[in-house]
């Protein structure tokens, strides 16, 4: 019988889905956001709670996890906007407050593994204090768990999506993550390791959908066969035949942009009566007080034409306004940009067109979800064969990675000192 996993701060089912991919069992997901519960129920078939984790009072709380005690995992990843480079970061942003609603579930839950997943921003945020204290936690609950910083594409993603994981078990596993399987490239972020094979590229990615058109409706393949290892694993459970969420409607300014742009250029590189009123206004706001636009937090909202032979850059809620086609004048389609995050063709989105953008942008790709729980998985296999030995183990943090590149920014450095401590229980 397959394991049970349950879902806090599910979205629209990422995460629950590349573990249902790899046999085990989602039973319950969680989410504020009506949208996101609706899609998770509709495409996962399983109960999903529309509920404030943050807000609910502790009664209804307990009953409804209650049945799912010791249940074999808690899969999760709490609001990261607080947290995130890409937005305005703010240390007082309540969301951050949700990493500890998460932990306060797995007290309760006591599963056998939990796997937490967050924006690279957290390993800095509040001077490393919020993930440290994140870990002190869970090593005080009892946990062994590895926290390390993972660019998806190594895991076969077409896109460069860096996250910090968290993945801790109270069965005495001493363990590690899944080995990386995939060189890639996405331009700036990039690995290139010779006996790895690539990544998909955008192109692979995207290839054998039909012509976009400029409302949403459900259109039809036009080729039965698939192109690429990758457009089957996209299609392979779709049985309607065709897809949704595939329209764009550019307007004519957009347009006359699109048109004028190489792959790889960005709205900087058009003349500046072209640009967008709202890039102006940060381009101009930056020269005005003489900080870099990436140090606020972001880098400057604006349209870039793709390469179809690279990995996509990181997919956000707002990909499907900004990231241009590679090759024809319009922005990806939400279809597309589902494919980038590995969600399969049969998946379709609840709310309107902001919303599934949010909901793609948020989500944890399921392919990688699936490459963890396999990897999981198989530590139970070794532990139930005795591969893997259990004795005498104290809960500790057994290993971090904050970065892959040979230096470290002084803030990291600063988280790297407090999880030290936290090493071999020295904390
Ligand atoms: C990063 S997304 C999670 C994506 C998900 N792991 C997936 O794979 O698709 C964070 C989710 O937390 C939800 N959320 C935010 N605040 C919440 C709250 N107070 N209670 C419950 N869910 C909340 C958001 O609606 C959003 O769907």
């Amino acid at each position: 019988m397959s394991e049970k996993i349950v879902s806090f701060f599910s979205g629209a089912g990422g995460l629950s889905l590349g573990f249902a991919l790899a046999d085990l069992k989602p039973v319950l997901g969680v989410d504020i956001n009506d949208d996101a519960y609706s899609t998770y129920k509709s495409n996962l078939g399983i109960p999903c709670h529309n509920l404030d984790l943050n807000a609910s009072d502790k009664c209804s709380l307990i009953d409804l996890l209650s049945p799912y005690k010791e249940v074999f995992a808690v899969i999760g990843g709490p609001p990261c906007q607080g947290f995130s480079t890409a937005g305005s970061r703010n240390e007082l942003d309540s969301r951050n407050q949700l990493i500890f609603n998460y932990f306060a579930i797995v007290e309760y839950l006591k599963p056998k593994w939990f796997l937490f997943e967050n924006v690279e921003g957290l390993l800095t945020s509040n001077s490393g204090k919020s993930v440290f204290e994140l870990v002190r936690r869970f090593i005080s609950l009892g946990y062994l768990l590895r926290l390390e910083k993972v660019n998806f594409a190594a895991y076969g993603l077409p896109q460069s999506r860096k996250r910090a994981i968290v993945i801790g078990n109270r069965i005495g596993a001493f363990f590690h993550f899944p080995p990386e399987t995939h060189s890639f490239n996405a331009g700036k972020h990039n690995k290139l390791l010779p006996l790895f094979p690539h990544s998909p590229t955008l192109d692979e990615a995207i290839s054998g959908l039909p012509e976009a058109v400029s409302y949403e409706c459900f259109l039809p393949y036009t080729h039965a066969e698939t192109s690429s290892e990758y457009e089957h694993f996209i299609r392979q459970s779709n049985n309607s035949g065709g897809v949704k969420h595939h329209f764009s409607t550019p307007s004519a300014n957009e347009l006359e942009r699109y048109s004028l742009l190489e792959p790889g250029q960005t709205m900087k590189d058009l003349t500046e009566s072209l640009w967008h009123p709202s890039f102006r206004k940060r381009a101009f706001r930056r020269v005005k007080d003489g900080t870099a636009t990436e140090k606020r937090g972001g880098a400057p909202a604006g349209i870039k034409r793709l390469y179809s032979h690279l990995c996509s850059p990181t997919i956000t809620s707002a990909s499907s306004r900004e990231f241009i086609h590679p090759s024809l004048d319009r922005a990806l389609t939400l279809r597309e940009c589902a494919r980038l995050q590995s969600f399969s063709d049969r998946y379709v989105f609840s709310g309107n067109t902001s919303s599934i953008a949010i909901q793609i942008g948020n989500a944890f790709p399921p392919l990688v979800a699936m490459r963890f729980a396999q990897h999981l998985m198989q530590i139970e296999a070794k532990v139930g064969s005795g591969l893997i030995s259990l004795k005498e183990w104290e809960a500790q943090l057994i290993g971090y990675r904050l970065t892959d590149a040979s230096g470290m920014s002084p803030a990291l450095m600063h988280t790297e000192s407090l999880l030290k401590s936290l090493m071999f229980n020295l904390g």
